[in-house]
């Protein structure tokens, strides 16, 4: 392999799996389409498989701790995303039939204390030997917070403010052992030195955390942390503590600016800018041709109810009740308190790009959100890739695959051996922790 593209710089690529796996609401309906992935591990064992063959860098599993719509149950009889396997304790699992691949999962801050992630990602770490990672996002949705004994969400800048302390506690909680604290001397009777095993007594604003925690040191000296975002809040903490930085980005050029402010704001910290890694989201319909590929994403499209992505917009927006507008007229510029996938913006821009009506723009968010969507042959969907990743505007991407196992397994067919014979993706993992996969810097 001749490439200008060094190892250690090479595209990293995220397989988002959530619930049942297929990412499209309507995914399920698919012929092909996997339905029972919410409860059966077997599926998941497939997933993973294939997504290694794929010399993927790490499969992430999304999570909602609600059934969400659950108000309404009769108007969301067609949600496959009621049932979802818990993610850690899926990961666990999944640990043993993998080797390489790097296993993440949600957490959300909102509805966590810290002392229990560090513990439960330090633990997975151990078992998985060294390829854990932790989406921290705040989380969530309405329904969550009346899953945990609130009326409402706390405001967007509360969520984010007890997120960041959270952080710090759970980093700190994971520096409780250091490498070598465990003695193990039967001779002696010393089973750990106590000068190796450090209090954390963090008292803050949210969380008093004595510590240290019951764990030792991980593989990877800590497991790898996730932020998963878009506003100057997750720019603010992403570059401050996360290694990854999933995020939502419609075009190159929004790609582009959050790069960019990710990539400053890193800098600004004195982190080195390559030390986190920003990958946006990527949804695609790929084929041998690209009447293939349209075919794919149109045999989706056509099954989507218009008040139905009409309503699951107002929830993309932040919990927005859209049924007073027309479904034929334009995209109406509103947000509100819950889980944002993005600013209204995005979705005001893909409708005036497009020239889509609210109607349209909502049938486009049921495959993609507001992420970016490429349709397309393998050399469409490779030259997109090639394009963002060398101009600035992605380190890699989250694969959102609209039907499982199809779409994965067309990306990792197809797609994945292009990405190789350019120089710009793995032919082999580069060692066993998602740490060395990624290419960051090794913590002891
Ligand atoms: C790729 C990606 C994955 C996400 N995964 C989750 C998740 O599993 N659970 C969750 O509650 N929110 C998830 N989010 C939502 C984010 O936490 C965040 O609320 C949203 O992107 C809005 O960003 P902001 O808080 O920076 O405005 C995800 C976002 C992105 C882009």
């Amino acid at each position: 392999m001749c490439s200008d593209v060094s190892p250690a710089k090479r595209m990293n690529l995220a397989v988002f799996l959530t619930a049942d796996g297929n990412y499209h609401h309507l995914g399920w309906r698919h012929p092909d389409a996997v339905v029972d992935g919410g409860s059966n591990f077997q599926r998941w064992i497939e997933f993973a498989a294939m997504a290694e063959a794929g010399k993927l860098d790490m499969l992430f599993v999304a999570d909602q701790i609600a059934i969400v719509g659950g108000d309404e149950l009769e108007a969301i009889t067609n949600s496959s995303k009621v049932n979802r396997l818990e993610p850690v304790t899926l990961l666990s699992a999944l640990a043993s039939h993998t080797r390489n691949i790097g296993l993440a999962a949600t957490c959300a801050t909102s509805y966590w204390e810290p002392y229990n992630i560090a513990r439960m990602f330090a633990s997975l770490d151990h078992i998985s030997g060294g390829r854990a990672g932790w989406n921290c996002v705040t989380g969530g949705q309405l329904e969550e917070a009346q899953n945990f004994s609130r009326e409402r969400h706390e405001p967007h800048e509360v969520r984010y403010e007890r997120a960041n302390e959270f952080a710090d506690v759970v980093m700190g909680l994971w520096n409780s052992f250091e490498p070598d604290a465990l003695l193990y001397n039967k001779a002696t009777g010393q089973f750990f030195d106590p000068a190796k095993i450090h209090t954390l007594n963090h008292r803050g604003k949210h969380f008093q955390v004595k510590g240290p925690l019951n764990v030792s040191r991980s593989p990877q000296g800590r497991p790898i942390v996730i932020q998963a975002g878009g506003s100057d809040a997750t720019v603010a903490m992403g570059s401050r503590i996360a290694d990854v930085i999933f995020t939502a980005q419609a075009d190159l050029a929004a790609a582009q600016e959050f790069y960019g402010r990710v990539k400053d704001a890193a800098r600004r910290r004195g982190r080195d800018p390559d030390s986190v890694k920003v990958m946006p989201g990527l949804s695609l319909f790929v084929g041998r041709t690209r009447d293939e590929a349209r075919a794919k994403f149109d045999a989706l499209h056509h099954m989507v109810d218009v008040r139905d992505a009409v309503e699951g917009l107002g929830r993309l927006l932040g919990g927005v009740d859209l049924s007073g507008y027309d479904p034929d007229g334009p995209m109406p510029a509103l947000e509100g308190n819950d889980l944002r996938m993005s600013g209204p913006g995005t979705f005001v821009r893909i409708g005036r790009e497009n020239n889509y009506t609210l109607g349209q723009v909502a049938v486009q968010a049921k495959a993609a959100r507001n992420h970016c969507m490429v349709i397309g042959d393998v050399m469409d969907v490779a030259n997109h890739m090639e394009h963002w990743f060398r101009n600035g505007a992605a380190d890699g991407f989250n694969l959102l695959p609209a039907i499982m196992p199809n779409t994965l397994r067309d990306f990792c067919t197809m797609v994945v051996p292009e990405l190789q014979a350019r120089g710009l993706f793995r032919t082999e993992y580069e060692g066993t922790t998602l740490r060395q996969v990624l290419g960051l810097p090794q913590m002891v």
